[in-house]
């Protein structure tokens, strides 16, 4: 048989899947739901941000969450823009949620001594801190530190559906594959809380965190590792 005879042989192949589908595989491969824990990825971030979210989001999937499909939220304190919530849908074929942080949840509390504080923010700027002067970022270190009742960042409505969570930051560089669930391994595994940074803290920013952290384990033994 001369090659040309293949050729003709080919489209005749592919022809026969015309006319009998039933030899064609289905358009939806139906798989099993993958086992997977009750997890999602939070991301606190701001209209301004999106080149930035949008960044970890497609680090997240190539290097953890493509085949997990564990889903997203993201929390703002003002609206998120229809073409931010576009761009982040279009990055992810897992499920994305935008929520509101309502300004009492957000803005200063009541009990915080503004004159104190207003004092204490222009002496860091004056030192050269970073974020020194920034009422928006302390907003965000206390929503996500949750030193703020009733509510805190967990118990927004849409973190209250998931018992596990990752906080993703914008502009977040993942430099290895992750070929493990790693939400299922806490899951499985009974582990409350799991942390890794790759960055230098200034201590300027916050100088009574270390006395603070080491009275914590001083208190505490079963935090010491
Ligand atoms: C996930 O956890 C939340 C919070 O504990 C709970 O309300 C929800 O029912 C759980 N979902 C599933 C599918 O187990
Ligand atoms: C996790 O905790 C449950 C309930 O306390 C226990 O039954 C289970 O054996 C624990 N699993 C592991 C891996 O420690
Ligand atoms: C540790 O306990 C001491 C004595 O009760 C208390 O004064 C201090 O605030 C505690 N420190 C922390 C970080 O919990």
């Amino acid at each position: 048989m001369t090659l040309s005879r293949y050729y003709l042989l080919l489209p005749i192949f592919l022809l026969s899947f015309y006319f009998f589908p039933q030899y064609r595989r289905p358009a939806v491969v139906s798989v099993p739901l993958p086992h997977r824990a009750n997890a999602t990825f939070y991301m606190l971030a701001r209209n301004s941000d999106l080149e930035g979210a949008l960044a970890t989001i497609v680090q997240v999937e190539k290097r953890i969450n493509r085949n997990l499909g564990y889903p997203y939220v993201l929390l703002n304190d003002v609206p998120f823009e229809n073409q931010f919530m576009d761009a982040i849908r279009a990055s992810t074929t897992s499920k994305v949620e935008f929520g509101l942080i309502p300004p009492e949840q957000w803005n200063q509390p009541e009990w915080i001594d503004e004159i104190k504080a207003a004092a204490e923010r222009q002496k860091m700027a004056a030192a050269g801190v970073k974020y020194g002067d920034s009422i928006s970022y302390r907003n965000m270190c206390r929503f996500n530190a949750g030193s703020r009742s009733p509510q805190f960042f967990f118990q927004h409505p849409l973190m209250l559906k998931y018992r596990w969570y990752w906080r993703l930051e914008p502009n977040v560089k993942y430099h290895c594959n992750v070929d493990f669930d790693p939400f299922l391994f806490m899951q499985e595994n009974n582990k409350t809380y799991s942390f890794t940074i790759a960055t230098y803290e200034d201590p300027s920013t916050i100088p009574s965190l270390w006395s603070t952290v080491r009275g914590m384990f001083g208190n505490h033994s079963a935090l010491r590792l």
